[in-house]
């Protein structure tokens, strides 16, 4: 099959960033090594639509030495490293993906990726999902059924399910425990991080955070900015993850107050319209704005530009300046969108290890439970979080206790 990438000679580097995730990704090392001799997805089409960098790449490559024709597309236009995607062309799996790509060639991406006909999908945000249910129904015949990546596509699926319009079986691989706890959690509050500095080489001690968001997102990016020693606000709209907030040490207020005191936002809330141009017209002189959620609209970027008195410009690598017109200026870091992939290569490799040992998981549990399961948002089943969790554990070096009959019996005795 054809790809669509930037540049073909770029696959030098790509490749070097895969071998540095293989070290480090010790589960899907042991599915590669078990699965590949078993050859589980022998003529099986898969198409995986996850934010293109390398360790995604590396799943691809697990899937298709599983034996499955895997084609790949990005699943955000900043998040695709164009020489990881030539690497995986190289490797042999079609890739439809450049960086910075329009939302038209998005779309045609995505297109082009479903030519090959799924019989499984791997999602991350919903957009393969949402073409399946519109311009391309006509594949759904064919296809045994995905699973999903993270809260955003997980929301969508499930008005989808609730309009009872779910047309095959979708695994919200997200809501598994092992995922949400280590991925939305140490996942993004390291990777946010990562991506702020590294793109502003701003210090975050003794600065203000601004967390919009305390979902398992926003706890670990306001854990680690506290840890950083920054000061650090959050705002809710869940009274409960308020409190929760509150006792985790944390001042908690509206946006339109925290918006007078932040030096560094970052939204993380799935929601839209979360910073506004309410909140700009308050924000300090070089207040750096930044989203780490799915997609780039809970920074309003229409209301940056119009607020802005002169064009905006890119004053530094990913971060364009907009001029207010008492002389503020606002720093906006990757177009407002996910700031760990626009700004960085996203989480660390060991966290998406376990992400992507449940994605392999939920394929394979898909395809063995063909024409069982009905239309609707399933959740992964527990014996696989506590076998990836296992595993894990055994990789990292660490070992926990097993329970003797008798201890068995006495938490089972009534
Ligand atoms: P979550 O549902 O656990 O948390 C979202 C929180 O935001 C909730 O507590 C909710 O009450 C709050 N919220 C909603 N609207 C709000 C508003 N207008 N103002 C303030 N708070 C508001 O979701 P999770 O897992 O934390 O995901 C959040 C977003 O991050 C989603 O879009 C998800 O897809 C995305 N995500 C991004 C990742 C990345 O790599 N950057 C990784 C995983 C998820």
């Amino acid at each position: 099959m054809e790809s669509m990438i930037k540049d073909i000679n770029l696959a030098v580097s790509g490749k070097q960033k895969i071998a540095w995730v293989k070290e480090y990704m010790p589960l899907l090392n042991i599915l590669n090594e078990k699965y590949s001799k078993e050859q589980i997805f022998k003529g099986i089409n898969m198409v995986v639509t996850i934010h293109l960098e390398a360790k995604t790449a590396y799943l691809a490559q697990v899937l298709k030495n599983a034996g499955a024709n895997v084609v790949v597309t990005g699943s955000n236009p900043l998040s695709t490293q164009d020489d990881v995607a030539a690497a995986l062309v190289e490797s042999g799996i079609s890739v439809f993906a450049t960086h910075a790509c329009t939302g038209e060639e998005y779309d045609t991406y995505l297109r082009k990726a479903l030519e090959i006909e799924p019989d499984l999908i791997i999602d991350d945000g919903g957009d393969l999902v949402n073409m399946l249910h519109g311009e391309r129904k006509d594949l759904i015949g064919k296809l045994i059924g995905g699973s999903e990546e993270t809260t955003t596509g997980v929301h969508r699926l499930k008005a989808l399910s609730k309009a009872g319009h779910l047309a095959f079986p979708m695994i919200a691989v997200n809501d598994a425990y092992c995922k949400y706890l280590f991925d939305n959690r140490y996942g993004t509050g390291q990777s946010s991080w990562d991506g702020i500095m590294r793109t502003t080489n701003l210090s975050v001690a003794g600065k203000t955070v601004v967390v919009a968001g305390y979902g398992w997102c926003g706890k670990g990016v306001a854990m680690r900015a506290k840890g950083m020693g920054a000061n650090v606000i959050v705002t809710e709209i869940d009274p409960i993850k308020g409190i929760e907030a509150v006792f985790d040490g944390f001042r908690v207020m509206p946006m339109a107050e925290a918006a007078k005191y932040g030096d560094i936002f970052v939204t993380v809330t799935g929601c839209k319209d979360v910073i506004t141009k309410e909140h700009m017209q308050v924000m300090k002189d070089g207040a750096v704005l930044s989203n780490a959620g799915h997609f780039d609209v809970e920074v309003n970027k229409h209301h940056l530009e119009e607020l802005s008195v002169i064009p905006p410009y890119e004053v530094r690598k990913n971060i364009t300046t907009y001029t207010m017109a008492d002389g503020r200026k606002l720093n906006l870091l990757g177009e407002g969108r996910l700031v760990n992939l626009a700004c960085g290569d996203g989480h660390p490799i060991e966290v998406m290890d376990l992400s992507f040992a449940m994605q392999f998981l939920a394929m394979k549990y898909l395809l063995e439970h063909k024409g069982r399961m009905e239309n609707k948002l399933y959740v992964l089943p527990e014996e696989l979080n506590t076998e990836v969790a296992a595993l894990k554990l055994e990789a990292m070096g660490a070992g926990i206790d097993k329970l003797t009959p008798e201890q068995q019996a006495y938490l089972e005795q009534e």
